[in-house]
């Protein structure tokens, strides 16, 4: 059964800049984003009304021609996770009230604080980015659940996750499968791992739910089940 989320409600509007001038191309161009050796993001070149409003075929072939001092280290830009496609990755994931949920590379917060809202799981975002980090606390206050969440900047690489017993990723393939190693060191059996449309190296998923989300883009999620 699926559950309607106001994630826009929730969390209002992100940069448009940020958000759309990447969410129009398909979602599978994340890995095609690479930053400078500095963490930050290349420059958006303005065409007419600025980035956001680049057409899809002129950002895929803006990212492509991009050059190789861009192209270190592995960093999955943001770009949120439309609201049905939150919904369905708590769904995948079995979220619950008594479950503890870390979104690494949270974005807005959207994921973690609709599982709050939904649910009333607690949970904690980390994000290498201090901006995304202080618009989650802002969206969490806004939603009323700030007692259940927590926010805070960090390397996903660097995050303790032994007390969760769901973790999201919406990241590039080389992060997660950097990742991977501690995930499995540090989540208890029945802890579950679902990630947007990035697969982790060849780690075998226990489920795997591809679907069209509203936005007409083909979505797969990913779930691996601890033992
Ligand atoms: C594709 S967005 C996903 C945001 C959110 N999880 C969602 O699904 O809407 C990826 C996010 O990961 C963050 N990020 C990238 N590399 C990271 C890292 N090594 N550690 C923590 N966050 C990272 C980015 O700043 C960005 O906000």
């Amino acid at each position: 059964m699926a559950v309607t989320l106001g994630i826009s409600d929730i969390c209002g509007p992100s940069e448009a800049g940020d958000e759309r001038a990447v969410d129009t191309v398909e979602v599978h161009d994340l890995e095609s984003i690479r930053y400078r050796d500095d963490g930050t993001a290349p420059p958006m070149p303005a065409s007419g009304g600025g980035a956001s409003k680049m057409r899809p075929m002129g950002a895929a072939l803006l990212l492509l021609s991009m050059p190789l001092w861009a192209q270190a280290p592995p960093r999955a830009p943001f770009v949120a996770t439309p609201p049905d496609v939150v919904s369905r990755m708590l769904m995948l994931a079995d979220v619950g009230p008594q479950d503890v949920l870390y979104d690494l590379g949270c974005g807005d917060g959207r994921i973690v604080i609709a599982a709050a809202q939904i649910f009333g799981t607690r949970g904690v975002g980390v994000d290498i980015d201090p901006l995304r980090v202080e618009e989650a606390q802002a969206n969490a206050k806004r939603a009323g659940v700030e007692h259940l969440v927590t926010f805070r900047v960090q390397d996903a690489l660097e995050t303790d996750v032994s007390d969760a017993t769901v973790v999201t990723l919406y990241l590039v393939s080389a992060l997660n499968v950097k990742l991977r190693p501690r995930l499995t060191a540090m989540l208890r059996p029945g802890a579950r791992v679902v990630s947007h449309n990035f697969a982790i190296g060849d780690w075998e998923p226990d489920a795997v739910d591809v679907f069209i989300s509203a936005d007409g883009l083909s979505r797969t999620l990913y779930r691996w089940n601890i033992r």
